[in-house]
């Protein structure tokens, strides 16, 4: 009887906790394993279990124009409440597709809030290209880092924590941001909170607020679910 398991066998093994490992370990992006890939509209997407993949078009195809995007020259439409954004990613700019980024540009009137959010997927660098805004982000220990941060300069938002913006001068402002994943995701806090269908009963408990002030909540973040 053979009390040891034979070579091949450990190889696999191995091989199987190698690959556990190196799946648990992909938190971020695959690595491209081209040089690029732009996705080609005839085909679709293709979805196995764990991503979205989106076929390339034979690379001889490619042409300058699939690697410039011109739709952040001004800003998007602003909210009510004075807030513009235009998201890029491979969606609307197919040279991103693999490449592991994805960018907005971001424009706030005076006085104008980015809402607390965060992006599951994906650190962010905040460059200010015009303006005055008081950024910040707040850790998982819930300690605050926020300051204003003038034209010319640039904030770090960690992957997954909660930052936000605000406009403190009196000129709008114009961001411009990169992400380090070309989904990176986005979760904006009030709604996913209020906005989300939460049972009212634990949102009362948790946040130590009566029937009606939740109800105004809910009504101010989704009131297609009030
Ligand atoms: C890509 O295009 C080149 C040039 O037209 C061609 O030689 C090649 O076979 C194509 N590759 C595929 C996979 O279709
Ligand atoms: C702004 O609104 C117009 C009209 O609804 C729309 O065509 C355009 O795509 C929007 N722009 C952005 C950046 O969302």
């Amino acid at each position: 009887m053979r009390v040891f398991p034979s070579k091949p066998l450990i190889l696999l093994v191995v091989t199987v906790m190698i690959s556990l490992h190196a799946y648990a370990a992909e938190a971020s992006d695959p690595d491209p394993i081209q040089d690029f890939c732009i996705p080609n509209p005839k085909f679709g997407f293709i979805r196995t279990e764990h991503l979205t993949i989106l076929p390339c078009k034979n690379s001889s195809e490619a042409t300058t124009d699939d690697f410039v995007f011109s739709g952040v020259k001004s800003p998007g439409n602003f909210t009510e409440t004075g807030f513009a954004t235009i998201p890029v990613s491979p969606s609307v700019f197919p040279g991103l597709n693999t490449l592991g980024m994805s960018f907005v540009r971001a424009d706030l009137k005076s006085g104008a809030i980015n809402p607390p959010h965060f992006h599951p997927r994906a650190t962010e660098i905040a460059y200010v290209v015009k303006g005055s805004v008081y950024s910040g982000f707040v850790d998982s220990g819930n300690r605050l880092f926020a300051r204003v941060i003038e034209e010319g300069e640039v904030m770090v938002f960690p992957k997954g924590l909660v930052h936000f913006q605000m406009n403190v001068g009196d000129e709008s402002a114009t961001i411009f941001c990169s992400l380090n994943s070309q989904n990176p995701g986005l979760q904006k806090i009030p709604s996913a909170i209020f906005g989300s269908g939460i049972n009212e009963e634990l949102l009362e408990k948790a946040f130590g607020m009566s029937h009606k002030q939740i109800g105004t909540m809910r009504r101010r973040f989704d009131p297609k679910k009030v």
